[in-house]
């Protein structure tokens, strides 16, 4: 469904050399888990195939699109049409509610189903709330439907419980995990969590601004039998 081939990404004119020939293949409704330590290159190679950034070189496809070959104008369609973005820090509007936050995601896809994904991160008590009346859980439960309104074709996470406690990060976890299971959307979550891999259908290890290693679990976790 998604493939880079021999991506090269540096930044301060070459001086940092961040990816360094990276190859990788995500399968349609995989959950792929891409596990490093700080640094090794995981947000820069997400940026890459989800089509936020470009690479140096090397060409990244998605069903039959090259979007390595697209105009900005036709990536950001790209990204409107199929893609998903949920990140640590929550980037939610202040000024919005709940319902209008998610609202936002909705319209972008045309779909008016939104309240039922509301419904489906158990907000709909706080739907006219604003986010700064919300816990830290409740705002990312928030970023996730706001994703998910969108119906996207793949959901890219990065660090999405890097600002949570264990009880919330577990909700917020088992609460991605369901919805997936329910949409059959394809998953790429970023972590530097070891335990958060074992959830995942592939892992791909990062090291160095390579991939070191790609395994398949042979059995998953669930988000409340992993360790954290
Ligand atoms: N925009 C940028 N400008 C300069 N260096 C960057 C930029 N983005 C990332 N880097 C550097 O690239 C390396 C990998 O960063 P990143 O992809 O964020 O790693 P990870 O997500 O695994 O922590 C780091 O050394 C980081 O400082
Ligand atoms: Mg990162």
């Amino acid at each position: 469904m998604l493939e880079a081939k021999n991506i090269f990404k540096s930044f301060n004119n070459g001086n940092v050399r961040v990816l360094k020939d990276v190859c990788l293949d995500i399968a349609e409704g995989d959950f792929t888990v891409i596990l490093g330590a700080s640094g090794s290159g995981k947000s820069t190679l997400m940026s890459i195939i989800s089509g936020l950034e470009r690479p140096d070189s090397g060409t990244v496809t998605y069903n039959g699109i090259q979007l390595t070959a697209l105009k900005d104008k036709e990536l950001t369609d790209f990204r409107r049409k199929y893609v998903g973005f949920i990140f640590q820090q929550y980037y939610l509007l202040p000024h919005l509610s709940v319902e209008n936050n998610v609202r936002l995601g909705a319209d972008l896809a045309g779909n008016r189903n939104y309240k039922n994904i509301i419904k489906s991160v158990g907000l709909e008590d706080k739907c006219k709330n604003r986010p700064f009346e919300l816990s830290g859980g409740e705002q990312q439960r928030v970023c996730i439907a706001r994703a998910l309104a969108k119906q996207p074709k793949i959901l890219f996470l990065d660090e999405p419980t890097g600002a949570l406690d264990e009880q919330t990060g577990r909700s917020v976890l088992d609460y991605i995990v369901k919805l997936k299971n329910l949409e059959g959307f394809t998953m790429v979550m970023v972590t530097h969590n070891q335990n958060i891999a074992e959830m995942a259908d592939t892992v791909v290890k990062m090291n160095s601004g390579g991939i070191t290693e790609v395994y398949k679990n042979s059995s998953i976790k669930s988000a409340y039998e992993i360790g954290w």
